[in-house]
């Protein structure tokens, strides 16, 4: 058999999810695959409901009420079919027979949360910055909230198009409900603000396959009758997400991240890094005449920073050249294009400092080509 190969240490992994995982973590994980804390048994061949795995299970919840600092009156769910599967779930288990709920629309993925929650209430788009190609975010006193909402869906950062709430609309007695997918655990969240919030693992917490949410009970047991059990909150939360198989391999992993985080020094800590990786990004494009930031200055993303190239054909050579420089998956989303640089908590200033040296040299060499091609254009 041939021998793994050691990922060498000067390879940086820049993906929007499934993402970089911290290496400390990936370490670990080679003991649960193989034989967890002695037990003989790799985390995948447990059964769920075995006492190690329950172990591994509780570990993991209670790391994560740590990290959040869960209060009273909430439940934690572990559950599976991503955030685009919440898209749905949020209505079924949230309108309560109000049948209406109000969404902003900032993004790629608020819209697709609109739209999929249309099948199951009435919808009132409470803002909509389609207009600015999705670049600006309108300030949150003015948009249109109904009083009388069975919940208000924000969308707190928006992986594809880079930019990032930096105000949570006041929303009175309405539930916030917010898909925190991409910044969730990036920086302290106040759950009290919340109705609900919800992530998929795959860009701060581990693998795909595991979607967090942090739901008031107050707001549960009310599901429409259509709703699957396995994505009712409230049977949920009365069986401590065991309704069925939970992912047990990225529950283990997720669990591995939290302490992870929790080691590092908190969200807090979190929070100071991703502003400071983000911030020096930001501040080399803006000092740069070839490279431009789609997004208005006051909601750029702190960890999904997206930026432009003067051509597409250039920005298709600067992803292909960055692979070979060791700095990976920086192609822009599918719909946008450009280049995306994610950021989030296992991406290390290391990796932000060779991404920008990098950029500087790619941008270098092709001024002084276009300069070259100049002065031959003269000479002829
Ligand atoms: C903000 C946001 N919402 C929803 C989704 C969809 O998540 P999933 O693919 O886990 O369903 C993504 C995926 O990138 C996302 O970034």
């Amino acid at each position: 058999m041939n021998e793994v190969r050691e990922t060498p240490r000067s390879i940086f992994n820049f993906a929007a999810g499934p993402a970089s995982l911290p290496r400390p973590v990936l370490e670990e994980a080679k003991e649960g695959l193989m034989n967890w804390r002695g037990s003989g048994q790799s985390v995948l061949e447990m059964p769920f409901t075995s006492t190690e795995f329950r172990q591994i299970y509780e570990e993991a919840f209670s790391l994560l009420e740590e990290l959040v600092e869960l209060p009273p009156g909430y439940s934690i769910l572990f559950m599976q079919g991503g955030a685009y599967g919440q898209f749905a779930f949020i209505p079924m288990n949230l309108l309560r027979g109000i049948g209406k709920a109000d969404y902003a629309i900032t993004g790629h993925w608020s819209s697709r949360a609109a739209l999929e929650a249309r099948k199951y209430g009435s919808v009132n788009v409470v803002t909509d910055n389609s207009d600015s190609g999705h670049t600006t975010i309108p300030p949150v006193e003015g948009w249109t909230l109904d009083p009388d909402a069975a919940y208000c869906h924000i969308t707190t950062n928006e992986t594809a198009n880079g930019i990032q709430l930096s105000k949570l609309p006041d929303t009175g007695a309405v539930p916030l409900v917010a898909d925190s997918t991409s910044d969730f655990l990036t920086k302290p969240v106040d759950v009290k603000r919340f109705g609900a919030i919800y992530a998929s693992a795959q860009k701060n917490i581990g693998p795909a396959g595991l979607t967090i949410v942090i739901v008031r009970n107050a707001l549960i047991g009310e599901a429409r009758s259509i709703t699957p059990n396995v994505f009712n909150f409230e049977l949920l939360a009365a069986n401590n997400s065991k309704v069925n198989t939970p992912p047990t391999w990225a529950v283990y992993i997720a669990g591995l991240v939290f302490r992870w985080i929790l080691a590092e020094g908190g969200l807090m800590e979190m929070a100071n890094r991703n502003r400071n990786k983000a911030r020096i990004l930001y501040e080399f494009i803006e000092s740069s005449e070839f490279y431009h930031c789609p997004a208005a200055r006051d909601c750029r993303s702190t960890v999904n920073v997206v930026f432009g190239l003067p051509t597409i054909a250039l920005e298709e050579e600067f992803v292909t050249r960055a692979r070979e420089h060791g700095l990976l998956n920086l192609a822009g989303h599918a719909i946008n294009g450009g280049i995306r640089a994610s950021l989030y908590n296992a991406v290390s200033d290391e990796a932000v400092t060779a991404l920008v040296g990098f950029m500087d040299e790619f941008a270098i060499s092709k001024k002084s080509h276009a300069a070259a091609s100049r002065s031959r254009v003269a000479l002829e």
